[in-house]
């Protein structure tokens, strides 16, 4: 296998494929990147978490340690071109360290199959909420008859079980065709749609009436409302929005061009991903006050607002369908990057067919999500830490396993690896080069320290009572 993985110029080549171009790799890595965590999670999250201050720690991460965890990831699978556990014992290796730095991709790879779990049931909400738009489940409804068509539906374990199904069931599918005919193709159309309808929409919550509510909850920061707790949500959900932490980036990087730039193809990311969270947080605030919604309600929240809205919208059953049918688009090719590392670890190490491996791990992802669909009705007394098990893997994953994942890339990148290797993969010395490796050698690494311990020693402190 090692043999046939480097081509005559002595340049690795990737088992499953390479990108086409620089732009489907771009697109990829958006299509991995804008999802259910910009639409869904973001608006919750910062609800939850009171807004303004959240919001602005939140893009103080994405830039300062979400980027060159990013740029990290991106060089390090070009690097090693196989999937992230291999990738990283033999750069490991290579850069005469240890293969031990396998288990930081061998962490991803759960983190992965986890949070699919989870990502697998919210995203058939989603597959429901497309077939209750068309059936006109919302033309004219009120506050209260949204709210209760949603505890309605996720109340039910068959109903949330049968879309968590479906969508396993895309995702496994678009997963065997491979990288180029299955992954290309299906984002090519998906974000800038999204991204004209949620603009269309944009108008819409202006209009509204509490547009100005709306944007001063986003943006004026109440310092006091923001623990450390919060803090690491925030971490957590730069991560998660930008898809890093757990080598999903470094396996779409294993297929990518030699020439491509990694700091542009970042920065187009990176800007793409945080406007598409940005505008869906400017249209659901707005919605949120004009109709006297909690911004802290929880995972519901766009559930709730946006029918509420396109309810009462001319055109809004077609409008409402579109915006559902856009956001499926959008978690599936989200979910192909959650299982893409396990897949491509199975295809390497256990001599299965891509098909093999998709339809393998396609399965354990959908039992294991099954915790999550049950956690919404039948089990959601059942709670332990951080609430109900869909809660725990929610947490676990982004605020623990993520920064983890993400801590000990950078320190790869940053310390393990020598300056010629990712100067090469960076595109040479200038002062980006420095930039980066400033971030990732002590900004990143230090600002994920010290959040994680900030955050979650009180906790462990408590708990063990000292
Ligand atoms: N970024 C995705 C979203 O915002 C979710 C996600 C988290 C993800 N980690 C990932 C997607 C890894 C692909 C790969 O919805």
């Amino acid at each position: 296998m090692l043999s046939s993985q480097v081509a005559d110029d002595g340049r690795r080549r990737s088992l499953h494929g390479h990108w086409s171009s620089r732009m489907a790799f771009v697109l990829a890595v958006t299509g991995s990147a804008v999802g259910l965590g910009n639409v869904w999670k973001f608006p919750y999250i910062a609800g939850q978490n009171g807004g303004g201050a959240f919001v602005l720690v939140y893009l103080v991460c994405v830039i300062l340690i979400g980027m060159p965890v990013m740029m990290s990831e991106i060089l390090i699978g070009r690097r090693g071109r196989r999937n992230p556990m291999a990738t990283m014992a033999l750069l490991g290796r290579e850069e005469g360290h240890s293969k031990r730095w396998q288990w930081v991709g061998a962490l991803g790879v759960v983190a992965g199959v986890l949070i699919l779990s989870y990502y697998s049931v919210v995203a058939g909400w989603v597959l429901g909420y497309v077939v209750k738009s068309a059936t006109g489940t919302f033309a004219g409804a009120s506050a209260e008859q949204v709210s209760a068509t949603f505890a309605g539906f996720t109340g039910s374990w068959q109903a949330i079980g049968l879309t968590h199904t479906l969508f396993m069931g895309l995702t496994i599918f678009v997963v065997a065709r491979g990288v180029e005919r299955g992954l290309e193709q299906a984002v090519r159309f998906m974000v800038p749609a999204l991204l004209l309808l949620l603009v269309a929409l944009l108008g819409y919550a202006i209009n509204s009436g509490s547009f100005m509510d709306g944007v001063q909850f986003m943006f004026t920061p109440a310092w006091e409302k923001l623990s450390w707790g919060s803090v690491l949500v925030a971490l957590g959900q730069a991560f998660f929005t930008l898809s890093i932490g757990m080598g999903a980036i470094m396996a779409y990087g294993a297929y990518l061009p030699e020439e491509t730039s990694i700091t542009g193809s970042t920065a187009t990311v990176v800007a793409a991903d945080t406007g598409i969270a940005m505008l869906a947080g400017l249209v659901i605030f707005p919605l949120v006050f004009a109709n006297g919604l909690d911004p802290a309600e929880g995972p519901g929240l766009v559930f709730e607002t946006l029918p509420l809205a396109f309810g009462k919208m001319p055109g809004g059953v077609f409008f409402s369908t579109l915006f559902f049918v856009l956001l499926s688009f959008a978690a599936w090719t989200s979910a192909l990057g959650l299982v893409e590392p396990a897949v491509a670890w199975l295809v390497e190490h256990r001599n299965r067919t891509r098909s093999q491996a998709a339809v393998m791990m396609g399965f354990l992802v959908w039992f294991v999500g099954l915790g999550s669909v049950l956690s919404f009705n039948v089990l959601n007394e059942f709670t332990f830490l951080a609430g109900t098990i869909y809660d725990n893997v929610d947490y676990l994953t982004s605020n623990i396993m993520l920064p983890l994942g993400g801590l000990l890339i950078t320190v790869f990148a940053g310390w393990i690896m020598c300056r010629n290797s990712t100067a090469d993969e960076l595109g040479g010395a200038g002062t980006m080069y420095k930039a980066w490796r400033g971030l990732a050698r002590f900004v990143a690494p230090i600002g994920i320290l010290l959040i994680l311990i900030n955050a979650v020693w009180p906790t462990i402190r408590a708990t063990l009572d000292i």
